[in-house]
């Protein structure tokens, strides 16, 4: 699948859930066709988000909007079809809830979608190495997982342009994704250290005009 790089990816878990449609259409009014969906089950994570039937809204409101669900679960090769069916295009696991990860990622492209590994601050890219050749995205949590509104953690940067060197030295072909806490003041920063999707929850739906940020955070990142 071809992308416009970058891509601006708005985190649905700081939506107003009252008006979710809504909100949701203001960001595709502004131009996004990516929106990432937080699954949080509790135990992986000390916090519960939503299920298949968020993301199935989701998709709902925006059909043409590839559908990104970051599985912040323990076993999640137990819901891969569920969010499949929900309408996921890509779903991401994290590293540190799969024992069996090639296992678990191959389970994710049999559907005939992306499969993304994603990993917490403190893992190592090292720990991934061995899957790099097998997933389409890899996630960098640029926070400590579980929830929305949190700072970036500086340490980010220098975990972007590693991973960027390791697709390259691989000949590796998939996107590079950070998710947390990234927002008007250092997207372009973020972007620019080698990220091609970029989550913003917080920064995206805490103003009155949805369709204006997004358009203001992909300018900055198209700049
Ligand atoms: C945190 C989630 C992030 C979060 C991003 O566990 O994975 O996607 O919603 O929200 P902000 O952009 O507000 O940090
Ligand atoms: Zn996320």
């Amino acid at each position: 699948m071809d992308f416009n790089l970058p891509i601006l990816a708005p985190s649905i878990l700081a939506a107003d859930f009252a008006n979710l449609g809504d909100n949701i259409k203001a960001c595709v009014k502004g131009g996004v066709n990516w929106i990432h969906c937080d699954i949080m089950d509790g135990h992986f994570v000390p916090n519960i988000s939503y299920g298949p039937a968020i993301v199935k809204a989701a998709s709902q409101s925006a059909p043409d909007a590839f559908i990104d669900v970051h599985l912040m679960i323990e076993n999640p090769d137990n819901f891969v079809d569920d969010y499949f069916q929900a309408g996921a295009d890509l779903i991401s696991v994290h590293y540190e809830t799969c024992p069996h990860l090639h296992r678990t990622i191959q389970n994710i492209k049999k559907y005939g979608i992306m499969a993304g590994v994603v990993v917490n601050p403190a893992t190592s890219l090292h720990n991934i190495e061995p899957i790099l050749e097998y997933v389409d995205l890899v996630l960098i949590m640029s926070v400590n997982p579980g929830f929305g509104g949190q700072s970036f953690i500086e340490s980010s940067y220098e975990k972007l342009e590693e991973l960027a060197d390791l697709r390259e030295l691989g000949g590796h072909g998939f996107l590079i994704q950070i998710d947390g806490g990234v927002g008007l003041k250092n997207i372009k920063k973020v972007s620019e250290a080698g990220a091609d999707v970029l989550v913003a929850g917080s920064s995206v739906f805490s103003t009155d005009n949805i369709t204006a940020r997004v358009q203001e955070l992909q300018e900055i990142i198209d700049g």
